[in-house]
């Protein structure tokens, strides 16, 4: 890892969206990455997504375990700017070894990876190519984020269901919340994959592991992550309002 910054021109970018999840505080019904927004699956909306930024060469898909083959159908059938490859792969157990699978299938020549939630459809490009630009700017980890709005509370969580005590309120305005997607420089990623072990809910967190800096870039309100119910009805809503602003 050098300390200058690296300019990365010539470099070929790839996505890749972990969609293997289930999406258990969804609810019922089937993965969520495959439940439709307007009549499409959230996977190829994020596809999508990816793939209108014109860096992006190919996207690596990560499906549910047992669902490659209907993803693979799905991407078919779905129409996808020329000019993007996409290849679908099966997923694992947890998040971090679905984006380990994406990561395997890649090839030699990609330097910069994006690292995209299927549970984040709605990202709009501006965010996608910041995040590309900082990391071909020299930065090894670019994550996009937005403040907070509530006021979190660290908490001594009771798993008896008893009343939690506070434990600290951390000052808001240093606080952000972190979307995607994560970029990366490939080789950092990859390390990042291969040596550290432990829960975490990013990529990011993973390279701060390995000591090395992520830098934020600003995200966009419509990056959020559909993970309960109610977050299905803003997903319709955004795109109900992008159908009125633009025709599409
Ligand atoms: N993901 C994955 N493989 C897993 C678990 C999660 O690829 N084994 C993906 C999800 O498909 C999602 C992203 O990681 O696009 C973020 O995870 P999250 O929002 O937590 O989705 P789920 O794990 O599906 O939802 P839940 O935690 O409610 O079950
Ligand atoms: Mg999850």
């Amino acid at each position: 890892m050098s300390d200058t910054p690296v300019q990365r021109d010539t470099s070929t970018t790839a996505a890749v969206i972990p969609a293997a999840g289930r999406g258990v505080r969804l609810g019922p019904g089937a993965p969520k990455a495959l439940r439709t927004l307007n009549g499409t699956p959230m996977l190829i909306h994020a596809v999508r997504a990816m793939a209108a930024s014109r860096s992006v060469s190919l996207v690596v898909v990560v499906a549910p375990p047992d669902g490659a083959a209907e993803v693979a159908s799905l991407v078919d059938e779905f129409q996808l700017p020329t000019g993007t490859e996409v290849l679908v792969v099966p997923g694992g157990e947890t998040r971090q070894q679905s984006v380990a699978l994406g990561i395997a299938v890649l090839p030699a020549s990609v330097t910069t990876v994006l690292v995209h939630d299927a549970a984040r459809p709605l990202v709009p490009v501006e965010t996608v190519d910041a995040v590309i630009e900082t990391v071909r700017n020299g930065a090894a980890a670019v994550v996009p984020a937005v403040p907070l709005a509530d006021t979190v509370k660290q908490v001594d969580p009771r798993p008896d269901g008893g009343p939690e005590p506070v434990v600290a309120t951390p000052e808001r305005a240093r606080l952000r919340a972190v979307q995607t997607p994560q970029g990366f420089d490939r080789e950092l990623l990859a390390r990042a994959h291969a040596t550290v072990t432990g829960d975490v809910t990013d990529d990011a967190s993973m390279v701060e592991q390995l000591g090395v800096q992520v830098v934020v870039v600003p995200g966009h309100e419509e990056a959020f992550k559909v993970t309960r119910p109610l977050d299905l009805v803003l997903a319709e809503a955004v795109l109900a309002r992008r159908r009125a602003n633009h025709g599409f």
